[in-house]
């Protein structure tokens, strides 16, 4: 790995798995175990990081100084780059979903001040920007930029994601991840031995698309893997009372802070489904904490 990275890893925390201790868990006779990704780093948290490791030493060896990438204006994914540059002193760009506000929200002005040059661009220009050659879309786009597709969506990014599953030195039943582009859970999927059952939570509606652009991150399809579609309340970045009472019921119970986009989203579903005995008695499931908790800011929290 390139140097910089290796000293840029030097500051991060290791991830710890913690028990959750709750009597409704007792009552289904399951164990639910959190992986504290969140807990890596302070800025590059969670799937972030993971996502992010093998691409920037990409970057860093093949002598690249740009990094072009796409994200909405509370990205986690962006927000974690502008800090990388910042960190790694290469140059960032970000392509904004949407326009530009009169006064930028707190992730908008730390990816500037971090040295990201915000463009906003169109949500219809936006669409495009996701087409498999930017190059032919977007202005700007020169040959010695690096484009990170949205999200980090890379097979690169794979890899960073299989360390995580290898970091866990435990047996477990299951392992869920919540899902965006359905990466992090390709990366897990890889890395999961067969006799372990995948489960992604999606974040957003009709996701249907997730199963095939996940199924084309696979090496082989033999997994016992799902997706779980029916916790997206009503679409990404959207809530409801229900859902925020209850990221708020667990943060006093158990200390760990849940994101309302992602990983809130993928708790609640797990615990639905512990009521409903999808798990069987005496199951260890282990939850991935992703982190993307500065996005808790675009929620007034
Ligand atoms: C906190 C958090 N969790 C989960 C995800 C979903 O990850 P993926 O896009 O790899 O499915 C994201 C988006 O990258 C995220 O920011």
């Amino acid at each position: 790995m390139h140097l910089k990275l290796t000293q840029l890893e030097q500051a991060f925390n290791s991830s710890t798995l913690t028990r959750i201790n709750d009597g409704l868990l007792d009552q289904y006779d399951v164990e639910l175990w959190i992986k504290r990704d969140d807990l890596l780093h302070p800025v590059i948290s969670g799937n972030k990081w993971r996502k992010l490791k093998y691409v920037l030493d990409d970057v860093l060896s093949s002598g690249l100084s740009t990094i072009v990438s796409m994200g909405g204006a509370y990205s986690n994914h962006l927000h974690a780059l502008a800090y990388a540059g910042h960190a790694l002193q290469l140059n960032t760009f970000g392509f904004i979903r949407g326009e530009q506000p009169e006064v930028l929200n707190p992730t908008l002005l730390e990816m500037r001040d971090w040295g990201m040059t915000l463009k906003f661009v169109s949500r219809v220009d936006y669409r495009s920007f996701r087409n498999t050659n930017p190059s032919s879309v977007i202005p700007d786009l020169a040959p010695h930029h690096y484009w990170l597709p949205e999200g980090g969506a890379t097979i690169l990014a794979l890899k960073g994601v299989s360390e995580l599953v290898h970091e866990i030195d435990m047996s477990y039943d299951t392992l869920c991840a919540p899902c965006g582009t359905g990466t992090t859970l390709a990366g897990i999927i890889n890395a999961s031995a067969q006799e372990i059952a995948v489960l992604g939570f999606s974040a957003l509606k009709n996701s249907e698309y997730l199963t095939s652009d996940v199924k084309k991150l696979l090496i082989s399809d033999g997994a016992n893997w799902q997706i779980i579609r029916d916790y997206h309340f009503g679409g990404f970045a959207k809530v409801n009372d229900e859902l925020m009472a209850f990221i708020e019921n667990f943060e006093q119970r158990t200390s760990i802070p849940l994101d309302p986009i992602y990983t809130g989203k993928m708790m609640y579903g797990l615990y639905d489904l512990i009521k409903m005995q999808y798990f069987k008695p005496g199951h260890r499931i282990i939850a991935l904490h992703t982190g993307g908790l500065q996005g808790k800011r675009g929620f007034g929290l």
